[in-house]
């Protein structure tokens, strides 16, 4: 074989920018397309049903009552995007050291899930976050003894978390605590209770982030003392990502997640590589909040910035996408 340009003195015979010519050359071989069907929209439910927040590191975002919940997703709807994933918030007063509040079943989340199924039945996937740190009075996402969160006596309380949303209807429980054997106790407590169809998307590959600032700002879940380090993962670690990972599996969980993940596209890659579930990336609060700020003040070009962000994770492996921009990007017709 001769190479093409070694022929010097004459312009290449191999030239990649022909395939780059025009918009419908370069969509015809593009390698990675992002669609709406991937795109899951996360909500932060109140339980008051007319309340509308807006959260002020999330532009854009707001807390919703139920009537607004219902709303937005009928909007959304619309645009494409058919997968929810909601977070529940309760007032400081109806919070206390084993997050009780979790599991009611007239509380926000199992609320919301009955009245979205009512509405919009099959058409809508109903994710819902399993975590105590959004219902506990001292932010942890388990169950104290003394200083430590008790590893153990935690997966009670998820379970039982885990029943009441899928009492509700939820199609997948999505566990973000990060407790050892928490996956395998949720599907025994699920398939104890009747609902062997309920999923769990396990955060399975979850780190501790300073990228959640924001959401926790959002959820009012920050710890009131001590910080995530002994339960979420360190971010030095890969190998600890793929042993997380096999562990979920093992233990029953239908699909992964690896959060956040613009920081995390080599692990996106390598747990990819490694199951054959369909793995999730969830691109986190302050990834969003970011690409906010520097768009407000004119820094970036919002709308291709988040094109690109969003076509990195599908690149890196993830087949479902995670976003606070998923209904701006399909607004605006951003993909
Ligand atoms: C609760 C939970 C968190 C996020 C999702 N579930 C916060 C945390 O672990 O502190 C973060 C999501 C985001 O930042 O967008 N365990
Ligand atoms: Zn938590």
């Amino acid at each position: 074989m001769t190479d093409p340009r070694s022929d010097l003195g004459r312009a290449s015979r191999v030239r990649p920018r022909r395939l780059r010519t025009t918009p419908a050359l370069r969509a015809l071989v593009a390698e990675t397309r992002v669609s709406a069907a991937q795109l899951v929209m996360p909500h932060f439910v109140l339980g008051s049903r007319a309340a509308r927040e807006p959260i002020a590191a999330l532009p854009g975002i707001d807390r919703v009552g139920q009537d607004a919940l219902l709303r937005d997703v009928e909007a959304d709807l619309a645009l494409g995007i058919r997968a929810v994933l909601l977070f529940g918030l309760v007032d400081d007063a109806r919070k206390d050291a084993r997050g009780r509040a979790s599991a009611a079943a007239r509380g926000p989340i199992a609320t919301a899930v009955a009245a979205l199924k009512r509405r919009f039945g099959a058409e809508l996937v109903v994710i819902t976050d399993v975590c105590l740190c959004a219902y506990t009075d001292h932010g942890h996402c388990g169950v104290l003894a003394g200083e430590r969160i008790a590893n153990d006596a935690s997966l009670a309380p998820l379970s039982r978390m885990a029943v009441a949303h899928a009492d509700a209807g939820a199609d997948l429980v999505a566990p973000s605590d990060m407790m050892d054997g928490r996956v395998g106790a949720l599907r025994d407590a699920l398939d104890a209770r009747g609902h062997v169809e309920t999923g769990i998307l396990s955060y399975a590959v979850k780190y501790a982030s300073a990228y959640y600032g924001p959401f926790r700002e959002a959820a009012h879940s920050a710890p009131a003392h001590g910080d995530r380090q002994s339960y979420q993962m360190d971010l030095r670690n890969v190998r600890e990502a793929l042993k997380e990972a096999r562990l979920d599996a093992a233990e029953g969980a239908d699909m992964l997640m690896v959060k956040p993940a613009l920081a995390y596209l080599d692990v996106i890659r390598a747990v990819k590589q490694a199951t054959e579930l369909p793995l999730a990336a969830y691109n986190v609060s302050g990834e969003y909040a970011m690409v906010k700020a520097a768009a407000e003040r004119g820094w970036i070009d919002e709308a291709r910035v988040v094109r690109e962000n969003l076509h990195a994770l599908a690149r890196a492996g993830a087949d479902v996408l995670i976003t606070y921009h998923a209904r701006d990007a399909l607004r605006g017709g951003w993909l």
